[in-house]
C-alpha cells in the first residue's frame, strides 16, 4: 500500500516534502467520473512522479454527481474554488484522470505564461493534434485562471471547453507555452472515445464574447460529499444547470477587445 510505505503523503492525498523548496504549492485538480480503475492507477503513479519533484501539492478529485453529460469545464471550476478553501494554492494543474506524465524533466509547476502540458502523448503519436490544443493536463497560476474568469461551464458532453479556456486566456494576454516535445510525453490509459459534443463548436464561437460573464463568475453547484482519503481528497458535486442558460442575447451589448 502507497499511503504505509509513503506516511508523509497527509490524509486527503497532500504532501509537504520535508527539505525547503522554492517550488511553488500545486492544487493537481482532476476531474472525475466512473474511472474507478484509472483513478487508482492515477493516484499511484501521480503521487510517486510529484513527490520526486519536491515540491508541496494536494491532489483534488472532482466528480460529477447525476447523470447528466459530464462537464469538465465546469468540475474544474468547482476544483479550483473549493481547493482554496484548503489552502493557499498558487499553481493549479487541471488534469485527466487518464493521462500520465512520462519524463520527470516535465515539471509541475507554474510560469508567466499558462503551460499546456500534456503535449506528447502516445495514443496520439506523440504530435499536437492542432496548434492550439490545450486538453489533457495543463497548469495555471491563480492569477492566470482568475484573469480568464476559469473555465465556461457551457460544455455538457465531450470537447470544446479546453479551447475555449485557451480564447479566454489569448484574450487576456497570456501565451500559452509548452515544455519541449521530448519532456511533455504521457501515456494515456485506455477507454472507450466518448460522443464528441455537436454543439461546442457554435458555442466556442462566441467564447471570446462572453468569458468575462460567463465562467468562474457564473458557477453554481453544491457539493453534496468531501472525504480525505489518504490519497485524495475527494469532493462530489451537483453541477447547476442554471449556470449554463443561453448567454447569446446578451452578446451584441459587449465589448471585449483583441482578436485570436
Ligand atoms: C476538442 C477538444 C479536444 C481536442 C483533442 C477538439 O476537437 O474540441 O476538446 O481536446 O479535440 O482531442
Ligand atoms: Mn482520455
Amino acid at each position: 500500500m502507497l499511503a504505509r510505505k509513503h506516511p508523509e503523503i497527509r490524509k486527503g492525498g497532500w504532501y509537504v516534502p520535508s527539505n525547503f523548496t522554492k517550488l511553488h504549492k500545486v492544487a493537481i485538480i482532476v476531474p472525475y467520473r466512473d474511472r474507478k480503475k484509472h483513478l487508482s492507477i492515477f493516484l499511484y503513479y501521480m503521487h510517486m512522479f510529484l513527490m520526486k519533484q519536491r515540491m508541496e501539492y494536494g491532489i483534488f478529485i472532482i466528480e460529477q454527481a447525476g447523470t447528466r453529460p459530464f462537464n469538465r469545464g465546469m468540475l474544474m471550476n468547482v476544483g479550483f474554488l473549493e481547493s482554496q478553501k484548503m489552502g493557499t494554492w498558487e499553481c493549479f494543474i487541471f488534469h485527466d484522470v487518464d493521462l500520465l506524465p512520462l519524463d520527470q524533466r516535465n515539471l509541475y509547476q507554474c510560469a508567466k505564461q499558462p503551460r499546456h502540458l500534456s503535449a506528447s502523448i502516445d495514443s496520439m503519436a506523440y504530435k499536437l493534434p492542432y496548434g492550439h490544443i490545450f486538453g489533457g493536463a495543463t497548469a495555471m497560476t491563480l492569477e492566470q485562471f482568475t484573469k480568464a474568469n476559469g473555465f465556461s461551464n457551457r460544455y455538457w458532453g465531450w470537447g470544446g471547453e479546453d479551447d475555449d479556456m485557451y480564447r479566454r486566456l489569448w484574450m487576456m494576454g497570456y501565451r500559452v507555452k509548452r515544455y519541449d516535445m521530448s519532456i511533455a510525453r504521457y501515456t494515456m490509459l485506455s477507454h472507450s472515445e466518448a460522443e464528441p459534443n455537436p454543439k461546442r463548436r457554435p458555442i466556442l464561437e462566441n467564447a471570446t464574447k462572453v468569458f468575462k460573464e460567463e465562467g468562474l463568475s457564473t458557477l453554481h453547484y453544491e457539493v453534496i460529499e468531501l472525504t480525505w482519503h489518504q490519497l485524495y481528497t475527494h469532493i462530489i458535486a451537483k453541477l447547476d444547470e442554471k449556470t449554463t442558460v443561453d448567454i447569446r442575447s446578451n452578446v451584441a451589448n459587449m465589448t471585449v477587445g483583441g482578436k485570436m
